[in-house]
C-alpha cells in the first residue's frame, strides 16, 4: 500500500514539472502567431499576394521548426533584409526565391501587430 505521503507526491510532482516547463518556454518572451495573409496584410505590402502566400507557407514549414514567430517590427528593415534573412535562410536551407518570399512576408507582417499565441 502506498502511504498518503507518496500519493501526494505523485500529484504534486507532475504539476511542478509542468510549471517549470511553462516558465522555461515563457522566459523567452511572449510567443507570437505568424499573422495570416489577410486582405489587410496584402494592403500594407507592396509585394504580390502570391509571394506573401509563399512566404507565409515557408515560414510555417521551415522557420517555425526552430522558433515561434519573431515579431519583425522589433527589427529595422535593413536588419531584416541584410542580416537576419540571409542568416535564417541559410539555417532553413531556402533557395533564393523562397528567401525573397519570406522577406516580403516579414516586411508586410512588420506592419501588422502579431497576436500572442494562446
Ligand atoms: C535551425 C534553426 C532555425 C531556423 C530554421 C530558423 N531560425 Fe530564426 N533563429 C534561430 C536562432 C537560434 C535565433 C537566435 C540567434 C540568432 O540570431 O542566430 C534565431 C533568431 C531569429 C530572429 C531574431 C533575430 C535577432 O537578431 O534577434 C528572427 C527574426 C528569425 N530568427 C527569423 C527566422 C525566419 C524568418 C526563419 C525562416 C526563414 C528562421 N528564423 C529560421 C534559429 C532558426
Amino acid at each position: 500500500m502506498a502511504s498518503p505521503d507518496s500519493s501526494v507526491r505523485r500529484v504534486i510532482r507532475p504539476l511542478l514539472t509542468g510549471v517549470a516547463v511553462t516558465l522555461l518556454i515563457c522566459s523567452c518572451g511572449p510567443a507570437y502567431l505568424a499573422p495570416q495573409v489577410t486582405p489587410k496584410l496584402v494592403k500594407v505590402s507592396r509585394s504580390p499576394v502570391s509571394s506573401l502566400n509563399r512566404g507565409y507557407e515557408v515560414h510555417q514549414a521551415k522557420c517555425a521548426k526552430c522558433h515561434s514567430f519573431q515579431d519583425p517590427s522589433d527589427f529595422e528593415i535593413e536588419e531584416l533584409t541584410e542580416e537576419i534573412m540571409p542568416d535564417m535562410a541559410r539555417k532553413s536551407k531556402l533557395d533564393a526565391a523562397d528567401e525573397k518570399a519570406v522577406l516580403h512576408y516579414l516586411l508586410a507582417a512588420r506592419q501588422v501587430p502579431p497576436a500572442a499565441s494562446p
